[in-house]
């Protein structure tokens, strides 16, 4: 698929930019703080209704402007479709497909499909664990869009059974919040469940993809594995800073045996902490390669290199596992990062991609092959591509 189209209007430093797209590498040049990686941001956001780069849209509207709007029109192999958001500071959001309203924001996941590398992603090898679920958990999304409803399930009930045992704690109503209490954990036993299951079940789906895409990247024999720890495996509640254990079946059942056990057993340490101490939201991934744990291990190269293949591989997964051909690449400012070796590979291996969006400070960082298109971006305008 392809991004023929895109529109921003107060989409953070770009105030009307309209812009064609082509098919194949399109380069945006020009200095650092010019709007380069908010213009592929925006697309990337009309993906998975998140942003590489914050958490939550507000910080995408423009400043002083109580509204932004994302509209691409997006090339499939048999059809087009007109996508379109509207970001409210003060009211709901909106989406639009082929210009009827959607019934909900979360309808449009599924229109475009877009995979993003960019530095960050070393923190999904080298930091703490929500980098690592919100990378797993933003790929579940975009597979299986359906998945976007059982985590805002799962969050809201999270969040109201927190309450729950907070106010039990604090007031020592323990009877009648208890009964209340059992009403929540089977919901969020049913919800979180399905979230493990999904994970385990994409991780052992990306694992051949992974394997190829790290052997290509980095040109070594070094596997990368990835594995599930998990809150729900074994009798003991864990601080946060200890190793919680492997967890290695599929079985949604059988999680949600193992799940249900594990609350009844914790509950009176919840009840004393005033807080959910098992559940997806606590799990970890780990990345190993060859045995090790990347993120103890690594070098820096190696680092970049698995970052990377985590990407690499996810193209190729959804790729495989959606109808909608080739998702769009997005390289945002990755080429001045790595070394000339890694940098012609990725060239190589991007090179056939239906669309590639690239960000970088100057074309001398971008390897001749990709130099195809070049925008040149200043202040939040595209002034003129070449
Ligand atoms: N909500 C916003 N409203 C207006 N400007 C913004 C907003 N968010 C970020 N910016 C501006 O966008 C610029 C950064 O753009 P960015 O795309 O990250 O640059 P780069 O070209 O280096 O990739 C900064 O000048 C920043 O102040
Ligand atoms: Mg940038």
């Amino acid at each position: 698929m392809l991004v023929k189209h895109l529109t921003l209007s107060h989409f953070r430093n770009h105030t009307a930019t309209d812009q064609p797209l082509q098919s194949g590498v399109n380069l945006f040049l020009g200095p650092n703080g010019q709007g380069k990686t908010n213009f592929v941001e925006a697309i990337a956001y009309l993906s998975t209704l998140s942003s590489h780069r914050v958490s939550g849209y507000q910080p995408l509207i423009q400043h002083d402007q109580p509204q932004s709007i994302i509209r691409a029109l997006v090339g499939h192999e048999d059809r087009d479709v007109l996508v379109e958001l509207e970001l409210n500071r003060d009211t709901p959001n909106r989406a639009r497909i082929n210009k009827s309203p959607a019934p909900r924001v979360r309808d449009v996941l599924g229109v475009l499909h877009a995979v993003v590398f960019a530095p960050e992603d070393l923190d999904i090898v080298k930091k703490d664990p929500s980098n690592r679920r919100v990378f797993i958990d933003t790929l579940v999304v975009q597979v299986w869009p359906r998945f976007a409803g059982v985590y805002s399930d799962y969050d809201r009930v999270l969040k109201q059974r927190n309450t729950l045992l907070r106010t039990a704690r604090q007031t020592g109503t323990r009877g009648s919040a208890l009964s209340t209490l059992d009403a929540w954990d089977d919901q969020m036993v049913r919800l979180g469940a399905e979230i493990v299951t999904a994970r385990l079940d994409l991780i052992e789906r990306l694992r051949p993809f992974l394997t190829k895409a790290y052997q290509d990247i980095a040109i070594a024999n070094n596997e990368p594995t990835i594995m599930v720890r998990s809150s729900l495996v074994g009798a003991q509640v864990l601080d946060e800073e200890e190793e919680l254990p492997y967890l290695s079946f599929t079985e949604r059942a059988a999680v949600e045996t193992m799940y249900r056990e594990k609350l009844a057993s914790v509950k009176p340490k919840e009840l004393e902490r005033g807080i959910t101490l098992i559940g997806p939201h606590r799990d970890d991934l780990v990345l190993l390669l060859g045995g090790k744990p990347a993120k103890l291990f690594a070098s820096h190269g190696e680092s970049w290199s698995y970052a990377l293949a985590l990407r690499l591989a996810s193209m190729q997964l959804l790729r495989e596992e959606t109808r909608t051909g080739d998702p769009i690449l997005i390289l945002d400012d990755v080429f001045a990062e790595l070394d000339a070796g890694r940098r012609n590979r990725l060239a190589e291996l991007v090179a056939d991609n239906e669309q590639v969006l690239i960000t970088a400070a100057v074309a001398e960082d971008v390897p001749e092959s990709l130099k195809a298109k070049q925008f040149f971006v200043e202040d939040g305008v595209i002034v003129r591509g070449e």
